[in-house]
């Protein structure tokens, strides 16, 4: 398993999964632009080693297949479905040691985060610069519990960032620091080993530390150090750390951002200072372009392998399940015994928490990895008056520009509900016409013959 960031890209650039980019380009829209591109072209990962005005190397789209989120695990991707959950059963805690690469430059005085770090400007309306793979270390003041995950950064002031607070526990967090009138205490981690970083933005279950989830998918514990001037304890092998507090109670604009679902929002949100950074030498910085290829994996995969087996157990007659576009769209494998089964199934998928929106349910001959095949069975088995369900007022993503925000008043204090609609596409063959939808085929053993013939030609 690998230690850090760059022994990762050692090995992926020896599978020739790596792009390198000699021309000389500007974290001010520049490179952003060039991870998006490589990642639309080949979907390979982009390294950036002449960098206008800095001196180190980016790396982009570094888990923006499937493929390469295997290979962080160490295996093929048919198996990482099966791998993640049989591993993840085995939780392994972090282990503390004294010292570390992280430690091998300490900054605590003159800071200016943009004259350390080469932090991208993405999107032609946005505020400015942000870390958008910045993961934020935590710990809840009340409990003492640590939270991880990553939130979009604005680089504000030299010593100065906002950041987009929208989920728990850190959301938690906070409120329990501002009813202290405490600032809430974060050290910001950028480029990880990857089975770390992917474990960061896990949606685990709450109270589960996901330095824990990340040894039991390496199968060794994380190696953290403790921060200089901060309660936290961060990766040793990170290549930047950024040691700061949340204020209580300050809040300011933040954004415009272009962020994972392709709009541009603002929000009034908590204000942090840093003041300490740490970094290796020569440090890599991870770039993460959002509403691009890596942005998609993690952000479906996080849901995805944590969750599956979970639907899987409990939902009966669940065979499969594909998460698309940040998780609003979902996929769902079925294994039709009874002429409800499809239905039940996306009953059951629209109520479980998830924010998917549309749920679409297929039969088991059909490849839930290919959108052909999903708009095949559409167009084919699925009759909009007779298969479609609809359901009001679920709870919705904030990112998503189309949901409405409702106020509840619960004891005097009123509350913004993020509220979507949800669509069920039933596209299951009705079993009491079956023979109908038989799937055309060549015979099987001519389609294997042929196939070996092809495969002896280079047609893979
Ligand atoms: C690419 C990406 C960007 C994210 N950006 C934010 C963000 O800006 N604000 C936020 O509150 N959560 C954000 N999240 C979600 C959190 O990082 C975290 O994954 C989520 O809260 C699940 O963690 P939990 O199980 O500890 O709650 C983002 C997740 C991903 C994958």
């Amino acid at each position: 398993m690998f230690d850090d960031l760059r022994g990762f890209i050692e090995h992926i650039n020896q599978e020739g999964e790596v792009v390198t980019v000699t021309e000389a380009l500007s974290v001010k829209y520049e490179i952003a632009a060039a991870i998006k591109g490589i990642s639309e072209k080949d979907g390979r990962v982009a390294l950036f080693n002449n960098v206008k005005d800095y001196p180190g190397t980016i790396v982009g789209n570094l888990l923006g297949s499937k493929r390469r989120l295997a290979m962080a695990m160490g295996v093929d991707e048919t198996a990482l479905s099966e791998t993640y959950s049989s591993r993840r059963k085995n939780l392994i805690k972090p282990s503390v040691i004294e010292g570390g690469p992280i430690k091998e430059n300490i900054i605590s005085k003159d800071l200016d985060i943009l004259k350390t770090l080469p932090v991208l400007t993405h999107h032609e309306k946005d505020m400015g610069p942000y870390f958008t793979s910045g993961v934020i270390i935590s710990k809840d003041p009340e409990t003492g519990a640590r939270s991880m995950g990553i939130h979009r950064i604005l680089v504000r002031a030299p010593r100065g960032l906002g950041i987009f607070v929208n989920s728990p526990p850190l959301s938690n967090f906070l409120e329990n620091a501002e009813k202290k009138g405490v600032p809430l205490e974060i050290a910001v981690v950028l480029g990880q080993d990857p089975i770390t970083f992917f474990s960061s933005v896990v949606w685990a279950p709450e109270g589960i530390d996901k330095f824990s989830i990340a040894g039991a998918l390496a199968r060794r514990p994380v190696s953290l150090v403790k921060c200089e001037s901060v309660d936290l304890e961060v990766p040793a092998h990170a290549e930047f750390v950024l040691e700061g507090r949340i204020l209580p109670g300050e809040r300011l604009t933040e954004g415009p951002f272009g962020e994972s679902t392709g709009y541009y929002l603002t929000y009034n949100n908590p204000v942090a200072e840093i003041q300490v950074i740490t970094h290796r030498n020569q440090p890599v910085y991870n770039a993460l372009m959002p509403f691009a290829g890596e942005d998609e994996v993690l952000l479906d995969f996080s849901w995805g392998l944590e969750n599956k087996h979970v639907f899987l157990e409990s939902i009966s007659g669940l065979k499969d399940l594909r998460l698309r576009y940040i998780g609003l769209m979902a996929v769902a494998q079925v294994k039709k015994r009874d002429e409800k089964d499809g239905q039940r199934i996306i009953r059951a998928l629209m109520d479980c928490g998830m924010p998917n929106k549309v749920i679409i349910a297929v039969d088991e001959d059909v490849d839930i990895q290919s959108d052909r095949d999903i708009w095949w069975a559409i167009a084919t088995r699925f009759q909009p008056d007779r298969d479609t369900i609809i359901k009001s007022n679920m709870p919705g993503l904030s990112i998503d520009p189309s949901t409405m925000l409702r106020e509840t008043v619960s004891s005097g204090v009123k509350t913004l509900i993020t509220e979507t609609s949800k669509i069920g596409i039933d596209a299951t063959k009705p079993l009491s016409d079956v023979d109908k939808f038989e799937k055309i085929r060549v015979p099987p053993d001519v389609a294997e013959r042929v196939e070996k013939i092809l495969a002896g030609m280079g047609l893979k």
